[in-house]
Formats: structure tokens, sequence, C-alpha cells
């Protein structure tokens, strides 16, 4: 009987922030969802923990339950919207949905991230079509357009600021010269920032979405634990504003790059210089920047999460799943099975600002260049001011292999005239574009 009834029937799994709004937008958008899917959408069933929960939307009560067994085994449901988040239960429903060749939306980065290799072995096995625009970049069409759209080109490069709760707290810290914690306050006051900000600021949530990115991009299966990782709590004030007298903006980024057979995968807090076009995306929004071999760069910019902006992308992927109901999905992404080799990040190449607190007097600045040179790393500029007995030096490299930087680095902090290295930033530079048809 699927797919022949006279609407779409979605079981909705979660109501929550996203939940209540795919249920809000299904019933405010009616006539547009029904054009382009074919079929009115009909939300059949909606599972919840406690149905007399407050929803930031109103949602019908009738049609809650509590056991996941009664939306599952429903037959006349079409599409499957999977927004519980977490990695259980909302794994084994997604496979015993995928198992029966039904089909599945979901936001859920979590056991996209982790377990995509199981998910799309299954669906490969049972023609189940699965998709997760929302998993990445909330409401930005980001998803479909890398496998649909720029499917023909081979794409080199992806540098992403794809978490809005540090956005928002670096933005404030440079714009404002607010402190670290005073950044993050204010962005759990206006519903930016969890109230346990761990897995957003110290990068866990950006390496779950990068590894979302790579496996789409460069035709791999990774997870978030090959990701190299560092989040923003060594970012001071003082670089934001170092960084900005030397012409430069500081933000999280996810990036990784194709380097023949090996991915280079990183989410760390980037150095980008002003003229950058991910240097302007500030507060919470996100933005991921690509450089394909013959489209050239191209930029992703908007809403990288909140209720209706992300409910837009699930309901783009239940429009795309309900129009191909009874076809064979687009891609089967068996590449997912396929290993990918991460470049270890001590072989990265990149530059890098660092900033030391040295004893002021003669001769220093020699002491420095020679560990620096006996490290193979060649200096791009320095600055020194001086701070009572003390004086700071501020230094940006030329590109370097990132283990001699970090030799380097131990080689300084062993000398005496070095008090303190607060801060090492990498910095990545503005010129992307490696397109052949300029
Ligand atoms: N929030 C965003 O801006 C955003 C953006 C992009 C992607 N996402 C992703 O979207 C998904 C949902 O996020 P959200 O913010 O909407 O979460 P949420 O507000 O916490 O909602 C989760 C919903 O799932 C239900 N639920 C959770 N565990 C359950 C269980 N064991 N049994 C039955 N129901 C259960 C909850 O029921 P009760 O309501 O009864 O507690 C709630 O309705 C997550 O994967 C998240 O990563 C969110």
């Amino acid at each position: 009987m699927r797919g022949s009834q006279d609407c779409i029937n979605i079981g909705l799994l979660g109501c929550g922030t996203i939940g209540s709004g795919v249920y809000h937008l299904i019933q405010k958008n009616y006539s547009e969802l029904t054009e382009a899917a074919g079929k009115p959408l009909k939300v059949k069933r909606i599972l919840v923990k406690d149905p007399y929960e407050p929803r930031p939307f109103e949602v019908d009560r009738e049609i809650m339950v509590t056991d996941p067994g009664q939306v599952i085994s429903d037959e006349s449901i079409d599409i499957f919207v999977e927004v519980m988040g977490g990695i259980q239960p909302a794994l084994s429903l997604a496979l015993d949905i995928i198992s029966s060749g039904r089909h599945l939306v979901t936001a859920n980065k979590e056991i996209i991230a982790n377990h995509g290799r199981e998910l799309m072995a299954k669906a490969a096995q049972t023609g189940s079509h699965v998709r997760f625009e929302a998993a990445v970049g909330g409401g930005i069409p980001l998803i479909r357009p890398l496998e649909e759209s720029l499917g023909g080109d081979n794409i080199l490069k992806v540098m992403g600021i794809v978490n809005g709760t540090t956005n928002y707290i670096l933005s404030k810290m440079s714009s404002e010269g607010s402190a670290y914690d005073q950044a993050l306050a204010e962005a759990q006051r206006l519903g930016f920032a969890e109230s346990d900000p761990t897995a957003d600021v110290e990068g866990f949530d950006a390496a779950s979405k990068l590894a979302i990115l790579c496996s789409i991009l460069f035709k791999r299966g990774g997870t978030p634990r090959e990701i190299y990782r560092e989040g923003i709590l060594s970012v001071r004030p003082e670089d934001l504003e170092n960084a900005r007298e030397l012409g430069f903006v500081v933000k999280l980024l996810a990036i990784a790059v194709r380097e023949n057979d090996l991915i280079s995968a990183r989410v760390h807090p980037t150095m980008i210089p002003d003229s950058h076009p991910l240097a302007s995306v500030n507060g919470n929004f996100n933005a991921i920047f690509v450089v394909g071999e013959s489209v050239g760069e191209l930029m992703f910019y908007g809403q990288g999460a909140g209720s209706l902006p992300t409910a837009t992308a699930v309901l783009g992927d239940v429009v795309n799943v309900a129009r191909n109901l009874g076809r064979p999905p687009i891609s089967t992404r068996t590449y997912w099975l396929r290993d990918a080799s991460i470049k270890p990040i001590g072989d990265t190449v990149t530059r890098f600002y660092m900033v030391l607190r040295v004893i002021d007097k003669p001769g220093v600045l020699a002491r420095i260049a020679g560990v620096f040179g006996d490290n193979n790393v060649s200096l791009e500029s320095v600055v020194q001011k001086g701070i009572g007995d003390s004086a700071q030096i501020i230094l940006i490299t030329h590109e370097v292999i990132e283990s001699n930087f970090m030799k380097a680095k131990n080689g300084l902090e062993k000398l005496d005239v070095v008090l303190e290295i607060p801060s090492v930033i990498r910095v990545e530079s503005g010129s992307e574009s490696k397109s052949q048809n300029a």
C-alpha cells in the first residue's frame, strides 16, 4: 500500500526543536509542499518521550506515542523523519527502517558521522532512500548540491564554519573584546549554546560534520575519531586583537583537503586573511567554502541551526524522497564502505602564528631565530612589543611541515630567555583557487 495512498504518510521520530518545526511547516506550507511532493504530506504518528511536554509549535497530541514500535510497525508510513538526536535509540530505529526497505530522513549528524557505514551498507541492500541534509549546516542546502550538482567535479578543498556557537563566541570576543566566559554566557542566554557547551567549544560537533562532508566529497568513509580536533578554549582576546592588527580574523574552521590519495582533515582555530569570504561570516551563521578543480570557488552561507531553518532542510529531503518513491535512490553511497586514508596532522603543511613572552635583553631574537632555523622553519613576519621587563614577540611563519614547527616550539620552550608561549594558531592563506578554467 505504501506510496499508493492519496497522501504521503510521515512518521515523526522526535518532536522537539526541529520535529515541532517540521510539523509546523507541514501545516503552514501545505499547498507548497503538496505541489513539491506531488501529494499532500500527512504526519501520521509522532514519537516522543513525554506527550505532555510543551512544544515550540502547536502539535496534535492525539497522534503522539511513546512506544517506538507503534510508529515503526505502522505499515502505512512512507517516510520516517528521525529528529530525536543522540546515538540510541535513533540508530536502532534507523537500521530497522532501512532494513525493511523503508525511507529515512534524519537531521542526526551523530548517527551519520559515526555509523554511516552500517546505514549506507544496509540501504544499498534494501534500496532505501536515506537523506540527511540537515545534519551539516542546518538550513543551508549543502549535501545535495555537493552530492548531485557538483558530482561532475573533483573537489579539492573544503573549509567550513560549521558550528554557530563557536562562531558567535569568537565574533563577540573579536568585535567587543569580550572574554570567552562572557561571550559564552551571552550565547547561552540567546539560546545559541547548550548549558553544557563541550561538544561545540571543543570542536566535537564540527569534527562530526567534517567527517560527513569528507565522505560525501572524497567518496570514502571516515569517522570523527580520525579527524584532528582542537577547540576554541585556547584563543585569547589578545590573539583576536593581534590578528586584526596583522590583517587576519580567527575562526574555528573544519578543513578538508584532498592530497592525491590522502585526505587532510582537521578542526582547529584558524587565522584567515580579513579579505577571505569566510572572514565576514559572523554571529551564529555558518558558511562552507568549497574549491572544485573545474568550478573554482563556491560559498554556501546561512543559518546553521534553529527550528525553522533546519526543518526546511528536513522537508527538502522529505520532498525529494516523496518524488522518488518507487524509484531507486540516486546514489547507494557504497563508497562509504571504502576506508579513508587520513594524513597525520604532523605531516600537514601550514603557516603558524605564535606569541612568545621573552626576557627583554639583546640577542634574544637571534636565539629564537636560531631554533626556528635549526628546524627548517622560516619566518614571514616578526613584531616585538615591550611590556615591562619582558617583551612579547608575535610572529608568523612561512608554510612549514607541522612536525618541524612543533619541534621548534619544544626547542623554544627550553630556552632560558623564553618565559611563556601563550598562543599558537594555524594560518590559512587567502588564495585557494586552482581552477583550470580561469
Ligand atoms: N536544534 C538545532 O538547531 C539542530 C540543527 C541541526 C540538526 N539538529 C539535529 O536534529 C536532531 C534533533 O534536535 P532537536 O534540537 O530538535 O532536539 P530536541 O529538541 O531535544 O528534541 C528531541 C525530541 O526527540 C524526542 N526523544 C528523544 N529521545 C527519545 C526517546 N528515547 N524516545 C522517544 N522520544 C525521544 C524528545 O521527546 P520529548 O519532547 O518528549 O522530550 C524530543 O521531542 C538532533 O540530531 C540534532 O543534532 C538540530
